[in-house]
């Protein structure tokens, strides 16, 4: 845990970044209603808030061989404050990113795409970011937020990936990794095969709806 002298200093980054994790979960979840109440089929099956803990910070900052300090949380880290989506279909992700797009009271400061590019281990996610204002008393800060947009396969990978690999604090035998790696390759192919299937639905769907007009 933090020393005391820096105990206000903390508090104040936890508060921050508590109030904009709360403002775009706020906001995705009125576009969650808003697509339940469409009556197309919602893009999205859950959201998941979290602002990142002291001990995160700590060993993210040390990864990069930072002191763990408040500056250098705000300097170096981008994800304390995080939101994810989960979705059913990759196309579903892509949508997402349009919505967000066009959405006037969301400002995306950056957007990588690591579906098309999956980090070295395998890992698959649309990573944005996206700025928020924070008033405080005396003035107001800006404060980014990460949103993870994922399938449920992408989701489930990662999950078991960040569980297994924390066991060897990030330094798992080669082996172990090259495992974890072909894992990815099998969940990015089976997403392909459900976008497939549920493409050849819709177009039954939709031909359906013709032959009975
Ligand atoms: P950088 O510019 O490298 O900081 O990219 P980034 O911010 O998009 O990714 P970063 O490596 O900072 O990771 C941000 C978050 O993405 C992490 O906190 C994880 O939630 C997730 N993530 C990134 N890489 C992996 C990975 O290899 N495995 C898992 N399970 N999650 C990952
Ligand atoms: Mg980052």
């Amino acid at each position: 845990m933090y020393q005391d002298m820096y105990k206000e200093e903390w508090e104040q980054l936890f508060l921050i970044h508590g109030f904009a994790v709360e403002e775009i979960n706020s906001k995705l979840n009125k576009l969650y209603e808003t697509y339940e109440l469409s009556g197309e089929s919602n893009p999205i099956e859950h959201i998941k808030a979290r602002v990142k803990s002291y001990e995160s910070i700590a060993r993210k900052l040390e990864e990069k061989e930072k002191s763990v300090n408040v500056p250098n949380a705000k300097r170096y880290l981008n994800d304390i404050a995080g939101v994810r989506i989960i979705c059913a279909f990759t196309s579903d992700i892509y949508g997402i990113l349009e919505t967000l797009i066009h959405q006037t009271d969301i400002k995306i400061i950056e957007i990588k795409d690591y579906i098309k590019k999956p980090k070295a281990s395998g890992y698959q996610s649309l990573h944005i970011l996206v700025d928020t204002m924070v008033q405080l008393s005396d003035c107001v800060e800006h404060v980014p937020v990460e949103v993870q947009i994922r399938t449920i396969a992408m989701d489930y990978w990662a999950t078991l990936e960040h569980k297994l690999r924390y066991k060897y604090f990030d330094k798992a035998p080669v082996h172990i990794a090259q495992e974890l790696k072909k894992c990815a390759s099998i969940i990015k192919a089976l997403d392909r095969k459900m976008m497939v299937i549920k493409k050849e639905i819709d177009e039954y769907e939709f031909k359906d709806h013709e032959d009975h007009s």
